[in-house]
């Protein structure tokens, strides 16, 4: 089974051609392309909605032209689409921006219709999860069931169990901020661009992180839920305490900060694993690609009575693409829907069986 998959839920146009056969453990990348629109949106400091959808719009055929290997991409025509080699159309149906969303599902569902191939809705966050199931060179092992995957991103961050594909348990959420939002906040507290995840974590490494020690929300719940406002909040308080941001204030800051959401990550992930002994466990999302929470989280891991195995994805696999919600695809259990049946949703639990068999 060959596909092509599309993301359009955020800030990233992306396309993907992914493979797999029948009971291979993994997804294969045949290719891959991401246009970014950083550039665009540094400027307000965060994602600006309706400049994104329009540069999907642009974007969107290009790229799509290109995953599948067009020669004749030229700004302002139509490039041939070739998807003769292709079974069938992935593409994020939500969560995210509706705007974005609907230039990849429109897309999707007008190509669909053209070549006569099944389309297959794809939830954004079951992407992030089937980020450790593409093969690459460095992957030794592919993920075991049962496991329990994080997704932590900058709209969500939870903990599910999986005991196969596509079947997941909520095992708890943030109650208020994604940890992604948290870092993105901060960053913009203490005047670094956007996205802040990224250069906070730069940041970090040159200051102190036990230079303030800052509360993490709901540590003394059993709730597997997680809470990031007062984190964000006592950062807040303690920079306008601060007055002057010195460097060496904002170092301190960043790198305090960063100490601390983690620890708060870590400690529902102990609770989880407790809870719910598995061998395995997926990190995925934007936030993954934390250098400190990863360096931490697999020492944690390694170290526990039992140890288990993690599952991490590079870094550009952690961020938007649509190599993930191609693998999401591959593995079964997501039925294809008619074309004029496709839905977009800005909210879509992870949990929910969305996607009725209409064809
Ligand atoms: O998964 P993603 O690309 O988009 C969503 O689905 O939300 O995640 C974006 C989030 C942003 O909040 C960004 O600041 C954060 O991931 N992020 C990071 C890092 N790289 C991206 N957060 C912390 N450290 C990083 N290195
Ligand atoms: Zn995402």
């Amino acid at each position: 089974m060959k596909l092509l998959a599309i993301e359009t839920s955020c800030d990233e146009t992306a396309a993907a051609v992914m493979e797999r056969h029948e009971g291979e453990p993994l997804a294969r990348t045949l290719s891959a392309v991401v246009a970014s629109q950083v550039d665009l949106h540094e400027k307000y400091g965060g994602v600006y909605p309706e400049i994104a959808s329009r540069e999907h719009v642009v974007k969107i055929l290009p790229v799509i032209a290109e995953a599948l290997g067009a020669k004749d991409i030229v700004p302002g025509r139509l490039p041939t689409l070739d998807l003769s080699s292709i079974d069938a159309i992935a593409v994020t149906h939500g969560p995210g921006l509706i705007g974005s969303l609907l230039v990849g599902t429109q897309t999707a569902a007008t190509l669909a219709a053209l070549h006569n191939k099944p389309l297959l809705p794809v939830n954004h966050l079951a992407g992030h999860i089937y980020a450790s199931f593409i093969d690459r060179e460095e992957v030794e092992a592919s993920p075991q069931f049962p496991l329990i995957a994080m997704i932590v991103s900058g709209g969500h961050t939870m903990l599910v169990r999986m005991k196969s594909h596509h079947d997941y348990e909520l095992l708890g959420q943030t109650r208020d901020d994604a940890a992604g939002e948290a870092f993105d906040k901060v960053a913009k507290l203490i005047g670094l661009p956007y996205p802040g995840g990224p250069e906070i974590s730069k940041l970090a490494t040159r200051g102190n992180r036990e230079a303030y020690n800052f509360p993490i929300g709901l540590a003394h719940e059993d709730a597997l839920d997680f809470s990031f406002s007062g984190l964000k909040t006592a950062v807040l308080r303690q920079a306008q305490s601060e007055g002057v941001l010195t460097d060496k204030v904002k170092a301190d800051l960043a790198a305090s900060f960063e100490r601390v959401a983690v620890d708060a990550l870590l400690l529902k992930i102990s609770k989880a694993l407790d809870a719910y002994p598995v061998f395995d466990f997926i990190l995925g999302g934007g936030v993954a690609a934390n250098r400190h929470l990863r360096d931490r989280l697999a020492a944690m891991l390694a170290h526990r009575p039992v140890p288990v195995n993690l599952h991490v994805p590079p870094i550009n696999l952690c961020t938007d693409n649509a190599e993930v919600i191609g693998a999401a695809a591959l593995f079964g259990d997501i039925q294809p829907v008619k074309p004029t049946d496709l839905q977009t949703f800005s909210r879509l639990p992870l949990t929910m069986r969305e996607i009725k068999s209409t064809i």
